[in-house]
């Protein structure tokens, strides 16, 4: 079994739900904390062992490419101020020579299309598909989690996650089969069902492994649903010859393409740093007391 050694990062995306921020900077290098947003989808691939990072990037992203290179400049004045702990923070998440690689979805014609963008750089192996909008909450990472179960199980691997039935029409939803390992096996995946025709609630969550044969069937993969190319449509007819586990994800995923799951992610990935926790937990305790008074004192008048 081949190692999965490469990750593609689909950042072609225009962000129109989170306009007018997303007007000039990208979507993909909005702040959770004090780190954008691919920083840390970067960070779950590199502890899940991987070892090239392909952007499918589009116009208007090349800061998502400086993000990535070296600033010498910036490095050697911070080294000069005796800033080592920022500079060893920064350095921590830097590529190395020869990680990185850039492609173009020259068009917004689907997640499936900005896939296929990558066929040659990934080349004939099994890869990871991060989806940058959804970040996560878990030790390890969901990445990490699964590559364990592909490590026994070969094929193709999806992280799935519970939704409420009725958002089920937002997402890529996979039918439940027989139980396998920690996962099970999956029976159908429909893209965006329509309302009460999913198969379960079991969603698509932004991470897959997937074997380079996707490549050719996505080629000639017809539009689907919001007549986009469909990476779902192409994974079905993939599973006709090859294995599919749904690996259920027990951490937390925030959606950080949507204003509500980027402020959760914001107020979660600060919980969880010692530096910050005891403020912006008091905080949060202060503001929802006074909320609360406050609704009630309207609801009063
Ligand atoms: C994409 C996928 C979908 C998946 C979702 C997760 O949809 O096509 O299967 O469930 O990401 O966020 P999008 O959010 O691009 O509409």
């Amino acid at each position: 079994m081949k190692k999965v050694r490469k990750a593609v990062f689909p950042v072609a995306g225009l962000g129109t739900r989170f306009l007018p921020a997303t007007k000039a900077i990208p979507k993909e290098m909005l702040t959770v904390v004090d780190r954008p947003v691919i920083d840390y989808v970067v960070e779950e691939a590199r502890e899940a062992g991987i070892e090239h990072f392909i952007f499918v990037t589009g116009r208007n992203k090349g800061v998502i490419e400086d993000h990535f290179d070296v600033q010498f400049e910036l490095y050697d004045t911070l080294a000069q101020r005796g800033k080592d702990d920022v500079l060893a923070r920064m350095q921590r998440m830097q590529p190395i020579a020869g990680q990185t690689s850039f492609t173009r979805q020259q068009q917004p014609l689907g997640l499936g299309h900005a896939v296929w963008c990558a066929r040659d750089i990934v080349g004939h192996e099994p890869f990871a598909l991060l989806l940058p909008d959804m970040i996560m909450q878990a030790e390890p990472g969901c990445l990490a989690q699964m590559v364990s179960l592909y490590e026994k199980t070969g094929g193709n691997v999806v992280a799935v996650q519970q939704c409420d039935p009725a958002e089920a029409h937002k997402y890529g939803i996979v039918g439940r089969g027989k139980a396998a390992g920690p996962g099970f096996e999956i029976t159908e995946m429909v893209e965006k069902p329509p309302r009460g025709k999913a198969p379960s609630n079991f969603y698509l969550n932004g991470r897959y492994i997937l074997q380079p044969e996707i490549f050719d069937i996505l080629a000639d993969q017809k539009r689907g649903a919001g007549n986009e190319i469909q990476l779902t449509d192409s994974m079905l007819t993939l599973k006709d010859n090859q294995s599919f586990y749904a690996y259920p994800f027990a951490g937390r995923t925030f959606d950080c393409g949507s204003p509500e799951g980027f402020v959760e992610a914001n107020i979660a990935f600060s919980l969880l740093r010692d530096d910050m926790k005891d403020r912006i937990g008091g905080t949060l305790a202060g503001l929802l007391a006074e909320a609360e008074a406050t609704l009630k004192r309207r609801s009063r008048a």
